[in-house]
């Protein structure tokens, strides 16, 4: 929880003689916490806050860059910081703000750095000491650069360092944003959805026919998180009856559409968005996605992220008709395959 932005309401000493209060909140940047106290950096300065003291201390998103709805208010760097959480590593490097993933090559995400804030170094040096890391776990170096939707990777600058390097642009992706309320409001209906905390034989098997994966690293990947949910609508639970099927149609326990929730500081991230083609275009991902929506909006999380690459033209249909507005874009820049050993 250091590092992210919380709101710890706590104890008055004596109730404030204005108001009669007992409880105050103190809302900063949590930049440490031991056995007795947590220290939030607040617009006041440092603030200590008794655990002794403290009633509920609950992770909130960042603060708005910009006026307007809070999904989009967010800034570019801070909407990269708050998807660190949502997708998971098997290891995970620090170099200044710089975070760096490794998952054994599963998945762009998680073999990637996001090169937000300052990675305390000239910019040469320290994309060496990526490329560095990276070389030692036998992975090309690999960066997610960030931007407003549409942007060039050689206008940033760690971009432009990264190009004359040698690098190539690989895919695109957009960073969708939503409130929660919207996204569960836009459910169309549909079968029965379960939603586990629990990564099942079962909603592996029907991961597996969604992409190519990789033995436990896969797992280790999906399960990492503070707090994960695994969204699932398989046959029974009224599938057939749903969509018109004969039983024997709608038969086994493998799920046919799947998608997956995380929550980190104060935002909900939605990703593994699969639906069986055969079910496709039947209300199944829109019914599960508004679901997992409302799960993470009980759970006191207004804003959702997605990523989405560009060209994948049904999922931004099925994401826009939900409510999702595009907040920004990134790609990867990948090192040369000289580079990789
Ligand atoms: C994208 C995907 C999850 C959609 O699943 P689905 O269950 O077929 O989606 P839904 O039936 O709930 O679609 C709801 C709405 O989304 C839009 N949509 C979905 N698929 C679409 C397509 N192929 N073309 C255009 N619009 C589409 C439509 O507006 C649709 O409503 P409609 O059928 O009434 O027109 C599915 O195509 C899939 O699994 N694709 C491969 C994996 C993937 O790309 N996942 C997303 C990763 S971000």
């Amino acid at each position: 929880m250091v590092g992210s932005r919380v709101v710890a309401r706590h104890r008055l000493p004596s109730p404030d003689p204005a108001t009669g209060a007992t409880l105050t909140d103190v809302v900063g940047d949590l930049v440490a916490a031991d056995a007795e106290f947590l220290t939030v950096a607040t617009r006041l300065g440092d603030i200590r806050v008794a655990r002794a003291d403290l009633t509920a201390l609950k992770v909130i998103p960042p603060r708005p860059a910009r006026s307007g709805a809070p999904h989009l208010a967010i800034s570019v760097e801070d909407l990269q910081r708050v998807m660190l959480p949502a997708w998971g590593a098997v290891e995970r490097g620090v170099l200044g703000d710089w975070r760096l993933r490794a998952a054994a090559g599963f998945t762009q995400r998680g073999n990637s750095v996001v090169p937000v804030g300052s990675p305390g170094l000239p910019l040469t040096t320290a994309v060496e000491r990526v490329e560095a890391w990276y070389a030692a776990r036998g992975l090309p170096a690999r960066f997610a650069v960030a931007g407003p939707a549409g942007f060039e990777p050689d206008e940033d600058p760690l971009g432009a360092v990264l190009l004359g390097g040698g690098y190539t642009v690989g895919s695109r992706t957009l960073n969708l944003t939503a409130p929660t309320a919207t996204v569960a409001g836009a459910d169309p209906g549909g079968p029965a959805v379960t939603i586990s905390a629990d990564l099942t034989p079962e909603w592996l098997t029907a991961y597996r026919r969604s992409r190519a994966t990789l033995p436990e690293t896969t797992e280790r990947v999906l399960r990492d998180g503070e707090h994960v949910a695994f969204g699932a609508i398989a046959p029974g639970g009224g599938l057939s009856q749903t969509l018109g099927l004969r039983d024997r149609d709608a038969a086994g326990t493998t799920p046919v559409c799947l998608a997956r929730l995380a929550i980190g500081d104060g935002w909900a991230g939605v990703g593994a968005v699969w639906t069986d083609p055969a079910y496709r275009r039947r209300g199944l991902a829109a019914h599960l996605t508004a679901r997992l929506a409302a799960y993470a909006k009980d759970a006191g999380v207004d804003l959702v992220h997605l990523q989405v690459e560009s060209d994948n033209a049904a999922a931004l249909s099925l994401y826009r008709a939900m409510g999702f507005a595009t907040h920004s874009a990134y790609a990867y820049l990948t090192a040369p395959q000289s580079m990789a050993p």
